[in-house]
Formats: C-alpha cells, structure tokens, sequence
C-alpha cells in the first residue's frame, strides 16, 4: 500500500479505514462508510454489555428464536442496535440476523450491500461476565440498486463476501477484519471511544497446541473426530473451550489451536450457523492462514440454500486442519 506510515499500529479505524480507500482510487467509499457503520454499532453494544448487570439486561426475553433458542435481552438489544446503525448508515439495503426470521429490510434502497450477523454470539455467556461477540459478513448486493434486496443476495456463496468481521467483547473489545486482503484487529479505547490499531496484519501460526469442543458431546462425535481428539490428549495438548464462538476463534487465531463443532444427534447438521457464523470466520481465518472445513471441504465453497441453514465446523491452525481432515478421511 502506498501509506505505509500511516497504517501503523496506533491509528484510528477511522483513520486506517480513509487511508485504505485512498489507496484504491476507484473506490466509492461506501464500504468504508458501511465499516464505520458497523464500528459505531460495536461500540453502543460494548456500552450495554458492559453495564447489562446493573441495569437490568441480563436473563431471557422469554421468548424464542427462529432456531428455538431462548433468546436473551442482549441477543434483542445487539440485533436492535445493529439494524439502526446500519439503517441510518445507508449504505445496507437489508440485513439477515441469527435473530430474525426473515430478511430484514433497512429502507435504504439505494444501499449497495447486504450484512449478515450474528448480533451476540455466545448467549450461554452474556449474565455470566464471560466474552462474547458480534459476527458480521458483508456482500455487495446482486439486484439493481434502487430495487428491493431479495434473499438472492445472501445466497452467493462464503467466497464472494466483500468484507467479514468480528467485535469481541473480552478483557477488552477488538474489532477483527477484513476486506480480503490482511486481517487487522483494532482495540477499542472506550477512554477516546476509538478503535485503536492493534494488531496489524494478524498471521496465525501454522500449527498449534490448543484444541476447543465442548466435551460433553464427544461420545456422539464421528470416530476420525475422536480419534484425532485422543491424539491431541495423548500430546498434551491444552483443552480450552469458552463457548462462545468468537472468543474461542480469536484465541486460537493468535496462539495456534483447533475449534470444533461436529454433527451430533441433538444437531444433526451441526449447531453452527453457515451465514453469519462460519461463512465470515472461515473468510478471516483463510486470509490469516488458517483453514476452515465442513468435513473435507472448505466452509466457503459450501453453497448457500437457506437463511439459518447450520454446518459442521473444523477451523483453525492449518496443520491442524489438515491432520483432523486426514486422520476423518481414514476412518470407516
Ligand atoms: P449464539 O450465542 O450466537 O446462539 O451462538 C452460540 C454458539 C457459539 O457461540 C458457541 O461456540 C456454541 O454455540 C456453543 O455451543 P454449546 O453450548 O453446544 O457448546
Ligand atoms: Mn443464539
Ligand atoms: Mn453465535
Ligand atoms: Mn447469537
């Protein structure tokens, strides 16, 4: 890029994002602005997460999702959240969310781009003070401009995504994207309430030690899964799952390690959410040298057929993968 000075670690995401359209000359801008869109829907979340214990937004709604989940005051709270700042934005003509039924039309017409979210990843998490997240996945709309989205728009596979990302609200909320080119994680400072950059140019480490599913499944797992499991444990490698999708993907992008959501009888086509959870982790993951499969192939050549549709996921260190895919493929 031609501002190398400029991208350094300690500029804004406003900042870093300006200096990044100014890079490729024929760009609109509107991408730009439909990031900082969703980097100001970040922050009003971070905000209601972090004071949702005292003022009465933890516990559920009582009602349930789509995917008949009980659904939490914060998964409503995000997803309100996240429609407004994208509808007053402009640049979205419709979203789909984890927590919405049906495509969800912004108004704005004109808008080039579609998101895909997953408002508050990790629900089991939100009222007990453990890291959760936002997922979001962006395409640039199929239909004329002007028209009305239809869900045409959704369905263009993982790899035609024009940019994924993913809020973290951790020890401290990191905002992770990309565009398709490197992977940058930007911190937020909630003093200067700014995205900071952080962590340019995020390159996981080809192999890892970490291996993250939650056990209580296992006996149901398909026998590679296991088999390659027992292999892990018989190295001493270290078991951590969070169970929030976001945080257990973010560490093992840094320190090397494997995620894993297999098909079990109480979800036979996986738990995981292709649109809004996997397509947009598997897009980062791949462009920070990770790799990402539904048994043997990649998330993101798996086609699209429906709005919730779920899948196995395998995601993580490259070597990892790779082991996983092989010891799975020997099995009967
Ligand atoms: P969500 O909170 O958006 O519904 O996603 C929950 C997902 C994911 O965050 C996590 O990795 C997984 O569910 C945990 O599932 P289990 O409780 O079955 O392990
Ligand atoms: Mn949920
Ligand atoms: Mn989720
Ligand atoms: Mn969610």
């Amino acid at each position: 890029n031609s501002h190398p000075l400029a991208l350094s670690v300690g500029v804004t995401l406003d900042r870093y994002i300006m200096h990044r359209q100014m890079a490729f000359p024929y760009a609109s801008g509107d991408l730009s602005q439909l990031l900082r869109d969703i980097a100001l829907a970040g922050k009003i979340i971070h905000r209601e997460v972090n004071r949702a214990g005292l003022i009465d937004l933890t516990g559920e709604m009582g009602v349930e999702n789509v995917q008949g989940e009980s659904q939490q005051k914060l998964d409503m709270i995000a997803d309100i959240r996240f429609y407004r700042a994208l509808r007053n934005g402009g640049e979205a003509c419709a979203i789909i969310s984890e927590e919405e039924e049906e495509i969800i039309h912004t108004g704005n017409d004109n808008g080039k781009y579609v998101v895909a979210i997953d408002p508050l990843d990790g629900s089991s998490n939100i009222d007990v003070n453990v890291s959760i997240g936002t997922i979001f996945s962006i395409y640039r709309r199929t239909t004329p401009v002007g028209s009305k989205a239809t869900l045409d728009d959704f369905m263009q596979g993982g790899r035609k995504q024009v940019a994924a990302g993913y809020i973290l609200y951790g020890s401290s909320t990191i905002m992770v994207y990309t565009t398709g080119h490197s992977v940058n994680g930007f911190t937020y400072d909630a003093s200067l309430g700014e995205f900071i950059l952080s962590h340019p140019d995020m390159r996981s480490p080809a192999d890892g030690q970490i291996y993250s599913y939650n056990d209580g499944y296992l006996p149901e797992f398909p026998d590679g899964v296991q088999h390659y499991l027992s292999e892990c444990r018989k190295r001493r490698y270290s078991a951590r799952y969070i169970g929030s999708l976001v945080a257990d993907f973010h560490r093992n992008l840094i320190k090397g390690g494997i995620y894993l959501y297999p098909a079990t009888k109480k979800n036979p086509e996986g738990k995981l959410r292709l649109l809004y959870e996997a397509y947009p982790l598997a897009f980062i993951a791949e462009r920070a040298g990770c790799l990402a499969v539904s048994q043997e192939h990649s998330i993101l050549d798996i086609d699209p057929v429906s709005l919730h549709q779920r899948t196995p996921l395998f995601i993580g260190s490259q070597t990892m993968v790779e082991e996983l895919v092989s010891t799975n493929s020997r099995q009967p």
